[in-house]
């Protein structure tokens, strides 16, 4: 297997690179500056230059706020970029594994979201995902599409980091306890995508659409605390949070109040589940600490 990475620079794309490294996996990987989305011919270059046997695209516009203001942009990262990247690869006879979103749903199911189920994006960060993952399945039929959620890990910016800049400072603050999903750390969902590259080599059974997300779920402000928890065994200290509503704490994108993901097709096809989020969590919390401790 020889894969090349697209997005190598952000939260999962680090991660990838990290697990290719440790795995012995011949891995070329592709930062913005080396191949964007939105650059038909860097895109073809780079498939081309490194002849990869799979593709992995990590790379997409993520700002959910800042989309609002940015639709352009994010269509681009998101829906046009990934066309055309699905037509390079197609050409080429390159499968293609991409990354979605549980925001691709509204929240209204009361249950956790199967991959069947209809998709209603509310902002246009969902909508761009929604519309990127329609083109890669009209274009390219060898492909992956894995939908994940609330992204988090030792690498680049997440939740968890915010969370641990703010227990470093402040004594306390509030976070919203009524939207709920499934944390999902970095090392689970790059295990994951390595997991489903391996059996697309040699096997043109399992092309489609999959959901893949941290086991078991909570409301933001659950996960809030659980990172807290974990950072008090390094720093000693305890904020205390507030449990805050959706309304309580306004954003410029609406968000679904469910976006809960059933990972179980996933495990069944590729044989691969996250860990619960509880224990993902306290293993980044402490990774971090390790590498500050480290730098220290
Ligand atoms: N983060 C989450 O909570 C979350 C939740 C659900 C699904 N996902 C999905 O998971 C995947 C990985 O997300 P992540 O959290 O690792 O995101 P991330 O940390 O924001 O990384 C995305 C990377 O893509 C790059 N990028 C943006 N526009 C690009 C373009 N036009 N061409 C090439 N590269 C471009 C970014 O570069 P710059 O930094 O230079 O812009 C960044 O390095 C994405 O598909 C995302 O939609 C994420």
């Amino acid at each position: 297997m020889k894969l090349l990475v697209l997005g190598a620079q952000g939260q999962l794309g680090q991660e990838l690179a990290a697990l290719c490294a440790v795995r012995g996996i011949a891995t070329t990987l592709m930062t913005r500056r080396q191949c964007d989305l939105a650059n038909p011919g860097q895109i073809r270059a780079a498939i081309e230059g490194s002849s990869p046997s799979i593709i992995v695209n990590a790379a997409a516009y993520t700002k959910v706020d800042q989309a609002e203001k940015e639709a352009g942009l994010a269509q681009l990262a998101n829906c046009d970029g990934p066309a055309m990247l699905a037509q390079a690869s197609a050409d080429a006879g390159i499968p293609l594994i991409h990354v979605s979103t549980d925001y691709v749903f509204d929240g209204s199911k009361p249950s956790a979201y199967v991959e069947t189920d209809p998709v209603m994006p509310l902002g246009v960060y969902g909508l761009s995902k929604e519309a990127g993952e329609r083109a890669i399945r009209s274009i390219q039929d060898r492909h992956i599409i894995v939908r994940t959620a609330w992204v988090y890990g030792v690498y680049g910016r997440n939740f968890l980091k915010t969370m641990l800049d703010l227990a470093a400072t402040r004594e306390g603050w509030g976070v919203v306890n009524d939207q709920v999903g499934n944390p999902t750390g970095t090392a689970d969902l790059a295990e994951a995508l390595l997991a489903a590259a391996e059996k697309t080599s040699g096997n043109d059974t399992c092309w489609g659409t999959y959901h893949f997300a941290g086991q078991g779920d909570a409301t933001w402000f659950e996960f809030a605390e659980e990172i807290v928890a974990a950072q008090a065994a390094f720093t000693g200290k305890h904020p205390v949070l507030k449990a805050t509503t959706t309304e309580d704490y306004p954003t410029p994108a609406r968000r679904p109040r469910n976006s809960r993901l059933n990972s179980d097709l996933f495990a069944s096809v590729f044989g691969v589940r996250a860990l619960p989020w509880q224990t993902r969590t306290r293993n980044v919390v402490e990774a971090i600490f390790a590498q500050r401790r480290g730098r220290g």
